[in-house]
């Protein structure tokens, strides 16, 4: 829920993260019709602000869940004082928090998704094995659980769950035993040198062997997933006709909710294919602009080899 609208009056952090995809982004807004556009996913206001200048006639409303990111973007925002509307609170109520701010018509939502290079390298959030810190990984750091609850007080089976299913981790069991055997574990460090040592370097792949239990342990503790289910339906409910919803992903299983909640509410159609005739009543709400999934250019990501697993998703409201 929003905690309050950001005057744009602090000092601005000097952290930087790249927007990803920006003229892809700026491009599928091009024909949106008249009315706010909303950013979910505020972070340091990088879309935003290219959207603003873009767009001299738009009005951007900008949710977050960290307030730390939406104040260090106060001082950038104040150019776009009469344009831009920033509330802390979670995407997933973007219908509540428009609402009650007055946000209507809504022309178009962005989404992109996960989280910004700040917030990965600030210390004290605890999103990174590259520092050794408190396990937190909270966006929200006023709500919810830390990352060290869940892995000092979930049953093997719990932890197991959240390796595999948000992780894709091959080994989640026997991390997860591992983690219950090593109790208490407080630090990221910590953490990372149980994982592995249990499953090792593996072959000649650069990735460190923690990094699919951090992101499995991140999705768990900001329950992402619920968030971005919740997201969809509610933003396709407040776009208006012809309004575009523009997502940007980084793993293939959120990729794959928006993939399916897209092609799903684009048909008329959603009964089983062993049923004769329609008995469903579903009718479609949206046409796909993308069929094809959009990836950056080469040159986006060696300039930016963060945005390399990025996926860019676009699609029409029909009323
Ligand atoms: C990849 S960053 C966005 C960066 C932003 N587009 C920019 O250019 O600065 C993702 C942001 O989404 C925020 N976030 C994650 N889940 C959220 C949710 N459910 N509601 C609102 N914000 C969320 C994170 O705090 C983070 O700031």
């Amino acid at each position: 829920m929003g905690k309050g609208i950001y005057g744009l009056n602090s000092k601005s952090g000097g952290t930087v993260h790249m927007p990803v995809m920006v003229s892809e982004v700026l491009k599928a807004f091009d024909d949106s019709p008249e009315g706010w556009l909303i950013d979910g996913t505020f972070g340091l206001g990088g879309h935003s602000s290219a959207l603003l200048e873009r767009y001299p006639h738009r009005k951007v409303f900008g949710i977050d869940l960290d307030a730390d990111s939406l104040a260090m973007s106060e001082e950038r925002f104040r150019k776009f004082n009469n344009r831009t509307l920033i509330v802390n609170g979670n995407y997933a109520d973007m219908a509540i928090l428009a609402r009650e701010s007055g946000i209507e018509p809504v022309g178009g939502i962005l989404l992109d998704l996960g989280l910004s290079s700040m917030q990965l390298e600030t210390l004290g959030r605890g999103f990174s094995f590259r520092n050794d810190e408190m396990l937190d990984m909270r966006y929200n750091q006023s709500q919810g659980l830390p990352a060290a609850e869940l892995v000092n007080t979930f049953e093997s089976d719990q932890l197991t769950n959240i390796f595999s299913n948000f992780g894709e981790e091959k080994a989640a069991k026997r991390i997860a035993k591992a983690v219950c055997q090593n109790r208490p574990i407080m630090t990221t460090g910590k953490l990372a040198k149980i994982v592995q040592e249990t499953v090792g370097r593996r072959g000649k792949s650069r990735r460190h062997p923690a990094t699919k239990v951090f992101q499995a342990l991140r999705i768990a503790v900001n329950r992402e997933f619920e968030n971005l289910i919740k997201g969809l339906s509610s933003g396709l409910d407040l776009l208006s006709d012809r309004g575009k919803f523009v997502i940007l992903t980084y793993h293939s299983l959120e990729d794959r909710i928006v993939k399916q909640f897209f092609k799903k509410e684009s048909l008329d159609c959603v009964c089983s294919t062993r049923i004769p005739f329609c008995v469903c009543d579903h009718r479609s709400r949206l046409r796909i602009i993308t069929k094809k999934v959009k990836i950056p250019t080469i040159e986006e990501v060696s300039l930016n080899p963060r945005s390399r697993s990025a996926k860019l998703r676009i699609v029409e409201k029909i009323v």
